[in-house]
């Protein structure tokens, strides 16, 4: 029985992996493997630990026949094509709750940033700009008591939420496939629909899948309908907003700011104009980026290859 992991993951998991009486292979120097080579690297192994987003398709599934199962170390998997999988006989499991709380604390972090210009004032100083005090240059703005609106209202929506509302008693309406009574109860967070998010919040967090019902749904008739001193910030996926569209909503001012830890394409490009606009913060993807958040991921994706390895059902399987 053995495991190819994608890229290095904490000790303790592969330990656990070792234990438990794996052979393991490690995609030791880090980078990014193609689709051809991660297909050669699977074709010898029973099992794929996986880190990263490469795209796991059809051919991907019918070019690896001896690979049995694999662990993505992840909460997304639209990167992966689960019908194929299904097809091919491989169990799929991801690793939900674990980087919920990791992951709304970006999304906080991101704003609380945009709100106040945090990047862009950072970036005078390294540049020289950094001169006399003024009273009015590139003022924030307030969150207390403002409209947070959550896209996507499930584990680390409710994260945020409970962040948002406790740190600055902000009122919360979301808009989701179906209604949350757990927020609505502990939050006092109110369902509403899609419009009304829109027109209603000062600031729009998403939180949920991509998936064809939500690739590119914020885009430029969206940003239009949003308050022209609206944050928008996105922790999912990159293809959730449309970029060019992000973009000129921002310059035309349609909308305030926005706080970024997801781009199509990742890496975003050095030159992207995003970068320099001081009521933005773009990070590269870091949201579940904790050592306790990573150790747990990696571990979980480890116990769900043991599982599968002992012929049983994978506890965070996604095709049942
Ligand atoms: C996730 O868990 O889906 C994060 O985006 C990291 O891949």
């Amino acid at each position: 029985m053995n495991v190819f992991i994608s890229k290095n993951i904490p000790s303790q998991a592969v330990e656990l992996l070792k234990n438990n009486g794996f052979e393991i292979d490690i995609n030791s120097d880090d980078k990014n493997l193609s689709q051809e080579e991660l297909i050669a690297a699977c074709k010898q192994h029973d099992f794929l630990l996986n880190i990263g987003h490469a795209n796991l398709d059809s051919h991907f599934f019918s070019s690896c026949p001896n690979l049995k199962g694999i662990a993505l170390a992840s909460v997304g998997y639209d990167h992966v094509d689960i019908n194929a999988a299904t097809r091919a006989g491989v169990a799929v499991s991801n690793t939900p709750d674990v980087l919920s709380e990791a992951t709304a604390d970006i999304a906080f972090l991101l704003l609380l940033a945009v709100s106040r210009k945090a990047f862009g004032r950072a970036r005078e100083i390294p540049a020289g700009e950094w001169k006399d005090f003024s009273f009015l240059h590139e003022l924030g703005i307030d969150l207390s008591g403002k409209t947070l609106g959550i896209y996507g209202l499930g584990r680390i929506g409710y994260e945020l939420a409970r962040k948002a509302k406790a740190a600055f008693n902000m009122n919360i309406i979301y808009y989701n496939r179906s209604k949350n009574p757990k927020a609505e109860k502990d939050l006092d967070a109110k369902y509403v629909n899609f419009d009304d998010l829109l027109t209603k919040s000062d600031a729009i967090s998403v939180h949920t899948n991509l998936s064809p019902e939500t690739e590119f749904r914020f885009n430029k008739d969206v940003f239009k309908r949003m308050k022209s001193s609206a944050i928008f910030i996105n922790t999912a996926r990159g293809k959730i907003h449309n970029e060019k569209d992000l973009i000129e909503a921002l310059e035309t001012h349609e909308i305030w700011g926005a706080g970024l830890d997801v781009t199509d394409p990742e890496p975003m490009s050095k030159d992207n104009p995003l970068l320099n606009m001081t009521n933005v913060c773009v990070l590269p993807h870091i949201g579940s980026a904790t050592i306790e958040t990573r150790t747990k991921m990696a571990t979980l994706a480890a116990n769900n290859l043991i599982a599968a390895a002992k012929g049983k059902q994978m506890p965070q399987v996604v095709n049942k």
